[in-house]
């Protein structure tokens, strides 16, 4: 082993730790880590932690951990925040320009959700702002995508999930999967979606609050959209008259997601859409790009 690098010292720190990953088992550990060896040790060597320091920072991580169960999952909210769930997600997705963009997962997302009917509405307590969407999916040049899933879920006009409140909200509440017409399109009805703040009662929270920062997501509606052949798509919908699309704190808010919830006032068009008069309408389009 080379001598300069045997004994610890704040200047070699960096070598020194490297130096002992001579023969990984699993390459791109290692890569992965020696990454991570170098910016943590600049991050150290730029802040100079003091020992109070160094420990807060343990006990927030040891937090973080203590927080995560079936339910709720502290970390992914970390990354949310710091930016790095969407930096993953961008790197991960890069599309032909014409495909839709993606956006964060989130952490309320559920399997096991009924398939509904077209028309069908998505609100199993009735409370809320009706809100009818329809839309379509295609391919880059305008081609209807039949037989497309369309996984949508959505907070409510409290800006809660169902699965936030087991106990007040019916399960499966404001969620539904719909599969696509021969020409691409779906049609449901729902409610308009409330902006929401994301849970602010871990360490998370505390650490947005020690920051100044805000823990609000602007209203919108989470999709998966899916087919055979196509490259799967997780986005969202945002209300364009929201007032916290500037400062989403998971910074999820792409331009080209920004849509227009119309107000309507027909009577007519309410009742053959089994809807109440007056109504929201909002047209959810998609794109898909085909695999490579
Ligand atoms: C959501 O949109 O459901 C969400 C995304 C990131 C963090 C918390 C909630
Ligand atoms: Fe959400």
């Amino acid at each position: 082993m080379n001598k300069d690098v045997y004994y610890f010292t704040e200047e070699n720190s960096v070598e020194a730790v490297l130096s002992r990953i001579v023969d990984p088992k699993n390459t791109r550990l290692a890569e992965v880590m020696r990454s991570v060896i170098k910016h943590l040790h600049a991050i150290v060597k730029e802040v100079e932690p003091t020992y109070v320091e160094w420990e807060a920072a343990i006990e927030f991580l040891t937090a973080t951990g203590k927080m995560c169960d079936d339910r709720r999952q502290e970390f992914i909210l970390l990354s949310d925040v710091l930016g790095v769930s969407m930096l993953v997600d961008a790197i991960n997705t890069r599309r032909p320009s014409g495909a839709t963009e993606n956006t964060v997962l989130g952490p309320f997302h559920v399997s096991g959700v009924p398939n509904r009917e077209h028309g069908d509405t998505i609100s199993q307590d009735g409370l809320g702002e009706p809100l009818y969407v329809y839309g379509r999916v295609t391919d880059p040049s305008g081609k209807p995508v039949a037989g497309a899933i369309v996984d949508t879920w959505q907070a409510s006009h409290d800006g809660f999930y169902d699965n936030q409140k087991p106990d007040e909200k019916p399960e499966h509440n404001l969620r539904g999967i719909f599969i696509t017409d021969e020409n691409g399109a779906f049609w449901y009805r729902a409610v308009k979606p409330s902006h929401y703040g994301i849970p602010n009662d871990g360490p998370v929270g505390k650490m947005l609050e020690g920051l100044g920062r805000d823990n609000m997501r602007p209203a919108h509606i989470h999709y998966i959209v899916s087919a055979p052949g196509y490259e799967t798509i997780t986005t969202h919908l945002f209300d364009s008259k929201c007032p916290f699309l500037e400062n989403d704190a998971v910074f999820g808010v792409k331009e080209s997601l920004i849509t227009e919830f119309e107000q309507n006032d027909d009577p007519e068009k309410a009742a053959s859409i089994k809807m109440e008069n007056p109504f929201w309408s909002v047209e959810a389009n998609f794109v898909l790009s085909p695999l490579s």
